[in-house]
């Protein structure tokens, strides 16, 4: 791309009014009349800078009747657009523009006819609705649990093991950073049923049997050896335990994920679920679970597995 180029894509972006249109057509389609509604803008400058966007190419508009429809998704962008407009999307946080959501999602409802939540009915999880996060629901469903002696692998500073200890009889966190740990006894401090070891998931530090859950989770990208780590934790998984892990799914985004310092690309479904039946489990369940919302939309998989009970 030219030194031009870039700079016009500047312009196009750092215009407040073009910003601000570009931010509240991310998640709805609206027309003209609708967008001088919510931003109780003159309809003439609007026209104009959604005119200007179109032409760019940055939005896209669809006809309905005698109505046009305009929404913006950063996945047609092109690359450099795209950077430059995660610089801009990226120093905007959920203040700005918060009276612009609050019409839009009013406005969108009315056009529906219908009352919350009906007027979402089929695609609740792409609207906000208060109290209705997914960290809510996780820490909710907690309730239904009701845990052993649980191994977390590669725990980090402890966030899992903060939310499962109340809900296990203990757990043990296992992390080869001793940053981490020092930063997991912080965080759980107080917490009798948690200890701490530093070690490696490749040679855990435990006799087989000990565990009733084992978490592998967002650890096996770490694993120089994934065979070898799971494994290792299915030799120390009670007979009748259970292993969940979380993780993502094979990609190709090497220079991104080397960043964060994994060592492998993800997993297959096939890939994960012959690790596990390697490791003598029986597989419950492997799959993709989830598409992050983020560019490049790693998938993530979760794997639910058993080791199985001594025959009598
Ligand atoms: C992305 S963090 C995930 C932390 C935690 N499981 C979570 O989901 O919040 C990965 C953690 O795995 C640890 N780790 C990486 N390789 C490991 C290994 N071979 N043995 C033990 N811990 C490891 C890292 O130190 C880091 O704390």
């Amino acid at each position: 791309m030219s030194v031009a180029q870039i700079a016009d894509l500047m312009q196009l972006f750092g215009e407040p009014t073009r910003l601000r249109l570009l931010v509240l057509l991310e998640a709805n389609e609206l027309t003209v009349a609708e967008i001088t509604t919510v931003t109780e803008l003159a309809q003439s400058r609007v026209s104009t800078h959604l005119g200007r966007l179109r032409d760019a190419g940055v939005l896209r508009d669809r006809k309905a009747g005698t109505a046009t429809y305009y929404s913006f998704t950063e996945a047609t962008l092109a690359d450099d657009a795209k950077k430059l407009w995660h610089a801009a999307r990226g120093a905007l946080d959920d203040g700005h523009f918060a009276s612009d959501r609050g019409r839009r999602d009013a406005l969108i409802r009315s056009r529906a006819g219908a009352a919350w939540p009906e007027a979402f009915a089929g695609e609740m999880e792409r609207h906000y609705s208060p109290g209705r996060t997914w960290e809510a629901y996780a820490r909710g469903l907690l309730g239904l649990l009701s845990l052993g002696d649980v191994l977390d692998v590669g725990s980090g500073d402890g966030a899992i093991a903060q939310m499962l200890a109340p809900r296990s009889k203990s757990v043990t966190c296992i992390d080869r950073s001793e940053k981490m740990l020092v930063a997991a006894k912080a965080r759980l401090e107080g917490q009798k049923n948690v200890r701490f070891q530093q070690g490696d998931a490749h040679e855990l530090p435990f006799e087989e049997h000990t565990f009733d859950q084992v978490l592998l989770f967002n650890v096996l990208s770490y694993a120089h050896k994934p065979a070898r780590a799971v494994s290792e934790a299915a030799r120390v998984m009670k007979p009748g335990g259970k292993l969940v892990a979380v993780t993502l799914a094979a990609h190709d985004h090497s220079e991104l994920v080397a960043s964060y310092q994994h060592v492998n690309l993800g997993f297959t479904e096939a890939a994960l679920t012959k690790l596990l039946k390697g490791a003598g489990l029986e597989v419950d369940h492997v799959g993709v679970v989830m598409r992050e919302k983020r560019e490049p939309h790693f998938h993530v998989l979760t794997a639910f597995a058993e080791k199985a009970r001594a025959r009598k």
